[in-house]
C-alpha cells in the first residue's frame, strides 16, 4: 500500500462508510487518488465470453453502482470491471444506515437493497464513456425495482438498454436484501426467468452481443447447485454464457469478531472466501467446463485469486478487499498471481482454470 493510499484510507474510516465510498468514488473520478501501474504480465491474458480479457482480476458489482467513474476505474489495471446493479426505474433502497464496515473481520456488511439511480441514466452515463472511447471490458449487473410485479421483464428490458453498451451483463438472481429476489434461483423460477432473458437477448440487434451470465449466492445447498448447473447448461444453446459466483452471505461464520456482524444483510469480504470458493468448486464440477465461471468472494490477494482459479473460475473479481488496501491491491495482485503461475511453471493463467477439481 503506498503511503498516499495509507493516510487516504485511515482518513475514510473515519467517515460514515456510504460517505467515505461516495468520497472514493469522487476522488478517483477527479484523479486524486494517486497512479497506479496497470501494466500487465502476458501469462494473465486470456480470452473468456469470445473477449480478450488482459489479465483475468475484474471489480466486481456494487464498488461503482451508477458508472460514475468508468474510465478512472479502468485506469486501476483491472482486466475488467461490472457497474451496477441497476434497477429500470430509480429507486432508493433501504434506509441508512446500510453499509457497515467489520475492521476487525477485513469484511464488509450491506444492506443497500438496490439504490439505484436508474437504467435511464446509468445507460446515458455508458453510452458517454464508450463514445468518449473507453473501450475496457465493461459488464452490467441487472437488479429489479422493489415494487415490480414481473422481475422476469425487469431483468429483460435491462438486456435491452444495455444490449449496446455491455460485454457482458449479469442477471443478479442473488442480492440478499431485496424481498423474494434469491428464490428466483428455483428450478422452475429461474427456467422461466431465463427463457425471458435468453429471448431478450437473441432478440439484441447489435454488432456483437453482450455475454449473459446469472449471478448466484453461496447459500445454496447441492441439489440446488446441480438443479441451477443443469439448467444454465441447458439455456447454453440459446445464449447464457457462464455463471457469477457469488454474490453475498446471509450466513454469519462464528468466528467473526466484530460486534457490526450481527448487523441485517449480506457479509462480503475475507469471511466470505471458504464458503463462495467451495460453492465455486462445486459447480465447477457439476458444469465440468461447459460454462465458464466468474469466481467472486473474499479475495485479498493473488494466493485467494489464484485459488479461485485453481477451484474453477476463468476470471476473478473482487470489490470489499479494496475498502481495506485500497486501489494498488489490484496491480499487487496482479504480480502476485503471476510470479504464482511462474513458480508453477505455468505458461498461461488459463491452463490453471480447475487445476485443483
Ligand atoms: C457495498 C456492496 C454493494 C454490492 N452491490 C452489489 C450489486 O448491486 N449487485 C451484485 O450482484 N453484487 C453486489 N455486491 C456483491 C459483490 O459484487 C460481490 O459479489 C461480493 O461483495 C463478494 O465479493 P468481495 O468479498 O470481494 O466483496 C455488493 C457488495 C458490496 C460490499
Amino acid at each position: 500500500m503506498t503511503m498516499f493510499e495509507q493516510i487516504g484510507l485511515h482518513a475514510l474510516r473515519l467517515l460514515d462508510p456510504e460517505k467515505a465510498h461516495g468520497i472514493a468514488l469522487k476522488t478517483l473520478k477527479l484523479g486524486m487518488a494517486g497512479s497506479y501501474d496497470a501494466s500487465d504480465h502476458s501469462c494473465l491474458a486470456t480470452n473468456v465470453f469470445d473477449r480478450n480479457f488482459k489479465n483475468p482480476i475484474g471489480i466486481a458489482a456494487g464498488f461503482d453502482k451508477h458508472c460514475e467513474a468508468l474510465p478512472e476505474t479502468l485506469a486501476l489495471g483491472p482486466g475488467f470491471t461490472e457497474i451496477g446493479g441497476v434497477a429500470p426505474k430509480p429507486q432508493a433502497g433501504n434506509p441508512k444506515p446500510r453499509l457497515f464496515r467489520l475492521t476487525e473481520d477485513q469484511a464488509v456488511i450491506n444492506r443497500f437493497g438496490f439504490n439505484s439511480l436508474g437504467h435511464e441514466v446509468v445507460a446515458s452515463r455508458l453510452e458517454e464513456d464508450r463514445k468518449a472511447g473507453v473501450r475496457g471490458i465493461v459488464g452490467v449487473n441487472l437488479a429489479i425495482n422493489k415494487t415490480t410485479e414481473d422481475p422476469a421483464e425487469d431483468y429483460a428490458e435491462g438486456i435491452r438498454v444495455f444490449g449496446a453498451f455491455a460485454d457482458f451483463l449479469t442477471i443478479n438472481i442473488s442480492s440478499p436484501n431485496t424481498a423474494g429476489l434469491r428464490d428466483l434461483q428455483g428450478e422452475a423460477a429461474l427456467a422461466s426467468l431465463l427463457d425471458h432473458s435468453t429471448k431478450a437477448h437473441a432478440a439484441l440487434d447489435v454488432p456483437k452481443k453482450p455475454a449473459l451470465l446469472v449471478k448466484v449466492a453461496p447459500d445454496l445447498d447441492d441439489s440446488e447447485i446441480s438443479a441451477i448447473s443443469d439448467l444454465a447448461v441447458s439455456f447454453q444453446a440459446n445464449g447464457l454464457a457462464g455463471l457469477v459466483v457469488s454474490n453475498t452471505t446471509i450466513a454469519r461464520p462464528p468466528h467473526l469478531k466484530s460486534p457490526l456482524s450481527a448487523e441485517t444483510g449480506g457479509l462480503s469480504g475475507a469471511p466470505l472466501f471458504e464458503s463462495s470458493t467451495s460453492v465455486l468448486r462445486s459447480f465447477a464440477r457439476r458444469l465440468d467446463g461447459r460454462l465458464p465461471i466468474i469466481g467472486v468472494g473474499g479475495v485479498t490477494s493473488g494466493e485467494h485469486a489464484y485459488l479461485k482459479i485453481k477451484a474453477g473460475a476463468s476470471l476473478v473479481q473482487l470489490y470489499s478487499a479494496l475498502v481495506y488496501q485500497g486501489p494498488s491491491l489490484i496491480s499487487r495482485i496482479k504480480q502476485e498471481l503471476a510470479d504464482l503461475l511462474q513458480r508453477d511453471g505455468i505458461a498461461h493463467v488459463s491452463d490453471a482454470v480447475g487445476r485443483d477439481l
